[in-house]
């Protein structure tokens, strides 16, 4: 068996399955079956509180992409969502398919440290998947900060016994907790170059967290040659109606959700002191980019950047 749940099981994972449970719709054996769990940090405050009556970040975007791992409080939002951006879904699935490039590009770099932040409920081709494929030896650590990923992270820890994967229940917000979490500690050498995935996630942090700030703590302490693997919805080929309509809906559920232009997107990439390059195309629309000799799938080729609404970037850190 491989070693992947050895890192510090407890905190929050009985709760958020005995919380799991009650709200049992979606998949409640997977909820309930949690004393593998890889939780992190001791001292905090387990995020135990599903709160299936308001949508999630999480449970949407799981709607979005077909899964079952979600309630209707979810599907009533982001059916809302699919009534005013009909493709939203294809969108997604753009979006997980620029995931699989973008980390094969980085194991192609040579790179065998992942650190995904804001992972998602699993579902098809996660991120260890993809990279132990190419590289059995590859180390996953997964961050997130919702109850029902945690309660689902079981799937997330399924390495090949060559590497290892680790699940860490915490906010980005939370740059110390993560960067000092005993798995990161453990399975991340930080003097080695590792791929840091944002994907889909600093667009629910509005411009009063500081995204670019909290980012760039990130950023600097990763090794020359490390990846930065980024997408972010925008609205600059939509409507402002669009826009807002989106905005309140997610609103409506407690979800901040703020769009941001191509310039703002591609300052994600590039800040940081220590110099930052942009890989292959630069800032695309995420159903564009690619880089080396992999091509964007046929599927890709079909949508317009309306229709995905997005844009993806690796970045690359200067030696
Ligand atoms: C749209 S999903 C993206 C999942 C995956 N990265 C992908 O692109 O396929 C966004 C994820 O970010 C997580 N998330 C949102 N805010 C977060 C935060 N402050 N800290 C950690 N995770 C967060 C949500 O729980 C959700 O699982």
């Amino acid at each position: 068996m491989a070693e992947n749940t050895d890192v510090n099981a407890e905190t929050g994972a009985d709760a958020a399955a005995e919380a799991a449970a009650a709200n049992a719709e979606p998949d409640a054996e997977a909820a309930i079956d949690w004393d593998w769990a890889a939780a992190e940090d001791d001292d905090a405050e387990p995020r135990t509180e599903l709160r299936t009556d308001v949508p999630h970040p999480a449970r949407m975007y799981d709607y979005y992409l077909g899964g079952k791992d979600n309630f209707p409080a979810d599907r009533a939002a982001a059916e809302q969502v699919v009534k005013l951006i009909p493709t939203v879904q294809d969108a997604a699935r753009a979006n997980r398919r620029f995931l699989g490039r973008a980390v094969r590009y980085a194991s192609g770099l040579g790179i065998r440290q992942f650190l995904d932040i804001g992972t998602g409920i699993p579902t098809a081709e996660n991120t260890h998947e993809v990279a132990q494929r190419l590289a059995p030896d590859s180390r996953i650590v997964y961050v997130d900060n919702d109850p029902m990923v945690l309660s689902h992270a079981r799937a997330l820890l399924s390495s090949t016994p060559q590497g290892r994967t680790a699940y860490v229940d915490a906010d980005f917000h939370d740059v110390d907790a993560i960067l000092d979490a005993a798995a990161v500690k453990e399975m991340i050498d930080f003097d080695q170059p590792v791929a840091l995935l944002v994907v889909a996630l600093l667009h629910f942090l509005p411009d009063s967290d500081e995204p670019l700030a909290l980012l760039d703590r990130y950023k600097q302490v990763l090794a020359p040659g490390s990846v930065l693997i980024l997408t972010h919805g925008s609205s600059d080929h939509s409507t402002q109606e669009i826009k807002d309509a989106v905005e309140s809906i997610y609103k409506a559920g407690g979800i901040t959700v703020a769009t941001r232009p191509l310039d703002e997107v591609q300052r994600f990439g590039t800040s940081g002191e220590d110099g930052w390059e942009l890989a292959g195309p630069g800032v695309v629309s995420i159903n564009e980019w690619q880089a080396g000799a992999e091509p964007v799938s046929e599927e890709d080729l079909r949508l317009t950047r309306a229709e995905v609404g997005g844009y993806g970037l690796v970045a690359v850190k200067k030696a």
